[in-house]
């Protein structure tokens, strides 16, 4: 395979952004080598500049749940973007997706549209603090919520202590409003509301941690987040930028039946163009202006171009029951490698069309169950598969997505191909 023509606008990019890129992972710093640069997507394909041609499973890190270019999709950007791309005025689009997103999310009483998961998150924090008159909030280790300054928090040292900055420019001062605790540890979660229980605004999880690993949590322990927030008054806060619209039509709110007070939303919800949401209670969200007292805006939330994407997705989703038929071929992929790995130290875990390829024998369900060494051999499973025309996402803590477009017989292929990549390895 060759990847000359990537190569040379890769030696051009450093020249103009950042390290090359627009978001950090794409340089492929994880897996080594040069990022290879895509010219089109065609379903469940991706094709890059050198002509090569891909299986894809970032799917653009999750929206593309009905593959790329699907032609539904396509026809309402068109038929959109010829009336105008975007007006800053209301329009009736926004009441459309929020009707749908209100049919398959009832627990969502009121919601606005922003235009990315970090902004829906930073707006829900904020909301949850003046609801509540509170400032600190709790998050998990490994759980990943945007690139907002509260929460680009890490652990300090021991239990229940105030969170660190976790990126430079984050202040110390935003940090420690952050306390930061690991998943799956009920106790470590009590310590943390004995010590500072009526100054916690919120507790925000991903329900299905996704972005370090899939870290699925046990239904007991979620029940369990959402009992000890209730008790102490503070908002529990599901940030299903992943999960929503994918695991299930309502996300881990239905799976796991547990109504947290707000829901934060993103990906899936925008069909591939930029959209966020969030949405819950109508008593918090009433805070936001132009009702009450908290304020938030975006010049191109609610954007009608980026609407039209996310409904015709969700309509498209809903109309062909696509989600049961979407989980079943996920769960036949990962069981198929899982069978053909037998006796290897790996583990393929799945939920919904969301899967994880963790090159450790146990089962992780939190961030420090985790071997950074595993990360080494996964650049090696990279490379062989992008050899072998298959797109995974260029780091080992990143999930894969599997889309509507992917087909019973390549993701067979698929599973082939890759579990005898892993075969190979020194593991
Ligand atoms: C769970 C979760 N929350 C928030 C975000 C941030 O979303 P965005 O990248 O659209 O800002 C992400 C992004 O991957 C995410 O996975």
């Amino acid at each position: 395979m060759k990847f000359d023509k990537s190569k040379k606008l890769f030696e051009r990019a450093v020249t103009h952004m950042t390290g090359g890129v627009n978001s950090p992972v794409r340089a492929f710093k994880a897996v080594g080598g040069t990022p290879i640069y895509i010219e089109r997507g065609e379903g469940a394909y991706i094709f890059d500049v050198d002509g090569n041609r891909y299986l894809d499973f970032c799917c653009s890190w999750g929206p593309l749940i009905l593959g790329h270019a699907h032609p539904v999709v396509v026809e309402a950007i068109q038929k959109t973007a010829v009336k105008g791309t975007s007006f800053g005025t209301v329009h009736e689009s926004e009441i459309r997706l929020a009707e749908k997103i209100k049919v398959l999310c009832p627990h969502i009483e009121l919601l606005r549209f922003v235009s990315s998961g970090t902004e829906a998150v930073m707006s829900a924090l904020r909301v949850a603090r003046a609801f509540t008159g509170r400032d600190k909030i709790v998050k998990f280790t490994g759980c990943y919520h945007g690139h907002s300054d509260y929460l680009l928090a890490a652990a300090g040292s021991g239990l229940a202590t105030l969170g660190i900055p976790a990126s430079g420019g984050v202040p110390a001062d935003f940090a420690r409003h952050t306390l930061v605790v690991p998943l799956d540890d009920q106790e470590a979660l009590r310590q943390t509301f004995d010590k500072f229980g009526d100054q916690i605004a919120a507790v925000i999880v991903e329900p299905v941690p996704a972005n370090n690993g899939l870290l699925l949590q046990t239904g007991e322990y979620l029940h369990f987040l959402r009992e000890i927030t209730r008790a102490h008054k503070s908002l529990l806060i599901f940030d299903e930028v992943i999960s929503g619209f994918r695991i299930a039509p309502g996300g881990a709110v239905e799976f796991y039946e547990i109504v947290p007070d707000l829901c934060t939303y993103g990906k899936v919800v925008g069909g591939g163009l930029p959209v966020g949401a969030f949405g819950g209670r109508a008593d918090i969200m009433s805070l936001l202006a132009p009702l009450g007292v908290v304020y938030q805006a975006g010049t191109l939330s609610g954007n009608p171009l980026a609407l039209a994407c996310g409904l015709a997705t969700l309509e498209y989703l809903e109309s062909g029951d696509c989600w049961r038929a979407l989980n079943s071929k996920t769960a036949d992929f990962a069981q198929k490698m899982k069978n053909d790995l037998k006796g290897k130290p790996v583990n393929v875990t799945a939920i919904g069309s969301i899967f994880w390829i963790n090159l450790q024998p146990n089962i992780a369900r939190k961030a420090e169950d985790l071997k950074p060494e595993d990360a080494k051999s996964y650049a090696a499973v990279f490379a062989r598969a992008l050899e072998a025309g298959i797109y995974l996402a260029p780091s080992a803590y990143e999930v894969g997505f599997v889309s509507t477009a992917h087909t019973g017989p390549a993701l067979a292929e698929a599973a082939d191909k890759l579990s005898g990549i892993i075969k190979s390895q020194q593991l």
